[in-house]
């Protein structure tokens, strides 16, 4: 587990400078504060220290401001040593309704993002709460899940599992790799769920919501039950080895997303008197 916090001096150094420039006004200045602000560089340096070991870090920013700009800055701190950002940032709330995009307040399972691109998924994500939940702790929490822990349990425990996981192509479908995608073309993909990279390092691309979607709209139904079986199983060693954490306002998750299963526990809504509700909100942001 790796949890680093900003001191509260740290951050009253960082928003102090940000406010000092008005360094808001215009992205590319922002930019250069932060990659040439020696304060900003350790906080990276350190990032990237803890993910090397850890592949994912828990940031808490003591409330640092959740902003476009910011994130942005914050994300390209990291595009020399970890790749290239994707220069757009997402913005997700809970909504009560599909419909409307973002994310559902329902549990959201153990996934990879973007696993159905082949090509080009994302290496590193970060999530900013930009909003908590409105009724606390106890809800939406971010659990994270380190598949090298699954493969060693699975290597004592089960090996037939792992051999099924590294051989057995499991189909996912979606219509746009993303929400925000605006090629909403048909992907299908069959990949298995675990893979060994150039490194012999093991890697996942795993979403089950694209899987169960593959089979609902070839009109075969419901998810065979040899794959499903094989699934549960899986699921329940991650489950095993997850780590949950609460975000704050601010804090920023950055997991290495070709290593690590993420999910969301159950979210909830605030009724507004006109009407409108209050949800967790959050901005991602990918490196390729
Ligand atoms: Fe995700």
């Amino acid at each position: 587990m790796a949890v680093l916090s900003f001191s509260t001096a740290l951050l009253k150094k960082i928003n102090t400078k940000v406010m000092e420039e008005d360094l808001f006004k215009n992205q590319s200045n922002l930019n250069r504060f932060f990659d040439t602000s020696p304060l900003l560089r350790a906080v990276g340096d350190s990032v990237i220290n803890l993910l090397k070991k850890d592949e994912y870090v828990v940031l808490k920013t003591k409330k640092m401001t959740a902003s476009v700009p910011i994130l942005t800055a914050f994300i390209k701190l990291f595009e020399p040593k970890l790749g290239r950002f994707i220069d757009h940032i997402e913005r997700a709330r809970i909504h009560d309704l599909p419909s409307c995009g973002g994310e559902n307040y329902q549990h959201l399972t153990l996934h990879n993002d973007n696993a159905v691109d082949l090509t080009n998924q994302p290496k590193y994500v970060f999530i900013q709460i930009v909003q908590e939940d409105p009724n606390g702790r106890q809800y939406a929490q971010n659990g994270v899940v380190k598949i090298k822990d699954v493969v060693t349990d699975l290597k004592a425990s089960n090996p037939q599992l792992l051999h099924q996981l590294l051989t057995k192509p499991v189909p996912m479908l979606s219509f746009g790799v993303t929400i925000d995608s605006k090629d909403k073309s048909e992907i299908v993909v069959s990949p298995t769920i675990l893979s060994e990279d150039e490194k012999n390092q093991i890697t996942v691309r795993f979403d089950y919501s694209r899987i169960q979607y593959f089979f609902s709209e070839k009109g075969i139904g419901e998810v065979p039950k040899q794959i499903l079986t094989m699934i549960e199983c899986f699921l329940t060693v991650c489950e095993k080895h997850k780590k949950s954490y609460y975000l704050e306002k601010g804090d920023i998750l950055i997991m290495n997303n070709l290593t690590t299963l993420h999910d969301r526990s159950e979210s909830t809504m605030e009724l507004n008197e006109d009407g409108s509700l209050s949800t967790r909100q959050i901005m991602v942001g990918f490196i390729v």
